[in-house]
């Protein structure tokens, strides 16, 4: 009997069929339940990856002698036109191939013939797809860091401008003490650096390779996964094949950190809605991140902070469904895991075009210095630096805030400012306030005094920034 002729190389059993696993099925997949259970449509943004991680895995088999180099070179050769046809735009995905691996596997036996069909050797699409994904998430995660680096630079560059504009600092939205607007800034500097570490951590997580699991217990080749690893830069193996072909955790952290960052972009762009809204007039969002209003002329919308906010709750969105996605999943893989690339991606996507319209974004705000100083200068913002003065001349501070309390009721009863009282007056609540207590009542004066690591004085705010800037090359 000649190979051609072999029982498993009929006609009937190999060319009828339409997918690369209908063998064992009577009748087709429904039409309804094709486009239902397919992937295509979202999981071809993956090809490139899928096609790196195939001519990974081919090299290891060749290299293992379990298909020949003859077969690897022609894998090579047809995965690399089948990525030129991708990226021109002339590829024909098809539903009826399911998803991005079928697809791509179908084409390439298509040009290649018998070499094509040797690819999956010692694979399945469920340590592949986990692959493609891992490979897609370290690039992202590499962009989003590029992307929190750029914001955390614009942020930097608007602090050092305003080192030591004054500004009211706010507890319950209420007057609190003055705080330089540079200091401000310098917070969500820390908050993105907080989320550029939690992104560094969750890439040595996203970064180890599932191949070699197969569906879900190993392959019975000889293959070399350090190998496989080598290749497409893994840190290392996941070590377990189960885990490996099941394991979303890695994509629920990204999808975590990115809520992190929106959570913290949320919150400033709720100040920015505040500081820019004409009952602050603190700062003016440049117009081209603005709009108006189709009925009220005088309207200047803070579209894009409002638009931050309201994301944030669609990244939100997305954690919650990939948490419940894999709640409760026994092992290893099930298809619902299929149900986790669109919430990935959009996540990704929301988050780096977030990233990079509020870097630009907060290049463009100008502020409106005379404002905030005179926020800062009404409602008693420097009452505290009165007790504190109080206290270093030997009044217990709880009886020095008590007095000042007094001072403020009687202030507020005149409709006057803490620095308007006359010595006469304030000597009436303390006789031992003299005349330097006025220095102490001044914005700057009160700015000034809390010159310690993380203190609003402007020295400290150039010394901050300085450490960051040192820190981030
Ligand atoms: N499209 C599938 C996914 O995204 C690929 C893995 C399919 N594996 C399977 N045994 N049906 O998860």
């Amino acid at each position: 009997m000649t190979h051609k002729e072999s029982p498993l190389h009929k006609e009937s059993a190999l060319n009828k069929k339409d997918t690369s696993w209908s063998g064992r099925f009577n009748e087709p997949v429904a039409e309804l339940v094709k486009k239902y259970t397919a992937s295509v449509g979202f999981d071809q943004r993956l090809a490139v990856f899928d096609i790196q991680g195939s001519i990974a895995h081919s090299q290891m088999l060749g290299a293992q002698k379990i298909i020949s180099l003859d077969d690897v070179k022609a894998i090579e050769a047809g995965l690399a036109e089948i990525l030129q046809e991708i990226e021109a735009g002339q590829f024909e995905w098809l539903l009826d191939l399911e998803d991005v691996h079928l697809n791509i596997e179908k084409r390439l036996t298509d040009k290649i013939g018998d070499a094509g069909k040797r690819l999956h050797t010692g694979r399945s699409r469920n340590d592949q797809v986990a692959t493609d994904v891992r490979l897609w998430l370290r690039a992202t995660t590499d962009q989003v860091s590029a992307g929190l680096t750029k914001l955390q630079l614009s942020l930097l560059d608007l602090a050092e401008t305003h080192f030591d504009t004054v500004m009211p600092g706010f507890t319950h939205l209420q007057v609190a003490q003055p705080v330089t607007f540079g200091h401000h800034l310098m917070a969500y500097v820390e908050m993105l650096k907080r989320d550029v570490a939690r992104f560094v951590d969750c890439r040595k997580r996203i970064n180890r390779l599932p191949l070699g699991a197969a569906a879900l217990a190993g392959t019975s080749y000889p293959i070399d996964r350090e190998m496989v690893a080598k290749t497409l830069g893994f840190d290392g193996v996941c070590e377990n094949s189960l885990d490996a072909v099941s394991d979303r955790d890695f994509a629920i952290e990204f999808t975590f950190a990115a809520s992190l960052v929106m959570t913290h972009l949320s919150r400033l762009s709720e100040e920015l809605i505040l500081w820019s809204s004409p009952r602050f007039a603190f700062i003016d969002i440049a117009d081209r991140f603005c709009t108006g209003s189709s009925i009220m002329p005088q309207k200047k919308n803070p579209d894009v902070p409002e638009l931050v906010r309201g994301k944030t709750g669609r990244v939100y969105g997305h954690l919650t469904a990939l948490l419940t996605l894999m709640k409760g999943q026994p092992l290893a893989y099930n298809k619902d895991n299929q149900e986790d690339k669109e919430p990935l991606f959009d996540t990704a996507d929301t988050l780096l075009v977030t990233l990079e319209i509020y870097a630009d974004m907060m290049r463009g705000i100008t502020v409106n210095k005379e404002n905030m100083r005179q926020a800062a200068s009404e409602g008693f913002a420097t009452a505290t630096d009165l007790a504190d003065y109080l206290a270093k001349k030997g009044m217990p501070f709880r009886d020095a805030h008590e007095v000042v309390a007094l001072a403020v009721r009687y202030a507020v009863d005149k409709n006057v400012e803490l620095s308007d009282l006359p010595l006469a007056t304030l000597q009436q609540f303390v006789p031992e306030i003299s005349d330097d207590v006025y220095a102490v009542l001044t914005l700057e004066g009160s700015l000034n005094s809390r010159n310690h690591i993380g203190g609003t004085a402007p020295a400290q705010v150039q010394a901050a920034i300085a450490r960051v800037r040192t820190a981030m090359k």
